[in-house]
């Protein structure tokens, strides 16, 4: 595979962080991510997925380790990379419409360029009919597509999304997950999806990572080798797709076993 042989996008070597000496958050966590890979990062609520995603985003510089975007470092967010983050409401702009919180990444590029590209993106996320509406005019789905449209625009070379479907109903979780995996596979993006929702892992990515509890380690890395387009229902129903679920589940109940035991036990004390 040519993607697997050219320089990974991303490299995640034995990553450390905490917030405070006595609570460490992420520990050696390791992994790499090739150009055009789609891999989701599942784990326990509180493991440190988010902490882990603003080391990635260089919004903070991990304590022990290196994160490496193409070979390099970042002290700052570099301009390429986009993220998505968990909680929408607070991340689009109230006082500007649909198509200028689209383009507000694209300040700086010429007018017509920049008018084209929004309406590219408003058009991939179906918002070309919301275009002049505001964010609180919206639907947490029209809204969560809108923070979609914002992050491709800038043609990322890696997008962070953060849980980005976790406050929407289930049939509108769905069609993002059908949208945001068509957007990837046709931009060929180099995503990075943080989720707690197994199914949702295995039938978008190309490798999940499952994460330990709290502080992260990287538990097992599952490559997903499941035929692409894929469809809601009959990928669901494949064996292999039924296999892989069952492999993930296991390891993500049993570190949430090992969580409630922790809890338990500190709640004895
Ligand atoms: N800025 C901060 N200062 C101090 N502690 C923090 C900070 N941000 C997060 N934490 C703590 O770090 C731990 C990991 O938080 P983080 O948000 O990374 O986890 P998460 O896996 O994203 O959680 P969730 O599944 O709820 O989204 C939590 O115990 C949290 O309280
Ligand atoms: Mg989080």
């Amino acid at each position: 595979m040519g993607a697997a042989m050219s320089e990974p996008i991303l490299v995640m070597n034995k990553v450390g962080k905490a917030y405070s000496a006595a609570v460490p958050i992420l520990r050696d966590v390791s992994f790499s991510q090739a150009p055009g890979e789609f891999v989701a990062v599942v784990g326990p609520s509180g493991c440190g997925k988010t902490t882990m995603l603003r080391c990635i985003a260089a919004l903070m510089q991990p304590d022990q380790g290196e994160v490496l975007h193409l070979g390099q470092q970042f002290g700052d967010p570099p301009p390429w990379l986009s993220i998505v983050f968990q909680d929408y409401n607070r991340s689009l702009f109230p006082w500007l419409s649909v198509r200028q919180n689209v383009g507000f990444g694209l300040r700086k590029i010429d007018r017509r360029e920049r008018d084209e590209r929004v309406e590219q993106a408003l058009s991939a996320v179906n918002l070309t009919h919301a275009a002049d509406l505001y964010p609180w005019q919206l639907s947490g789905g029209m809204q969560q597509r809108c923070a979609l449209a914002r992050s491709i625009v800038v043609r990322p070379q890696l997008l962070l999304l953060d849980e980005p479907f976790a406050s929407v109903d289930a049939q509108t979780r769905i069609d993002l997950q059908d949208m945001v995996m068509d957007i990837c596979k046709k931009m060929s993006l180099s995503t990075l999806l943080v989720t707690h929702d197994i199914d949702e892992a295995v039938f978008m990515a190309d490798k999940v990572v499952v994460l330990s509890t709290r502080p992260a380690q990287v538990v097992e890395q599952i490559e997903i080798d499941l035929p692409h387009p894929r469809d809601q229902l009959t990928t669901k129903e494949s064996p292999e797709f039924l296999r892989l679920r069952h492999r993930v589940y296991t390891l993500v109940r049993h570190q949430a076993q090992k969580s409630a035991a922790a809890h338990t036990e500190r709640e004895d004390q």
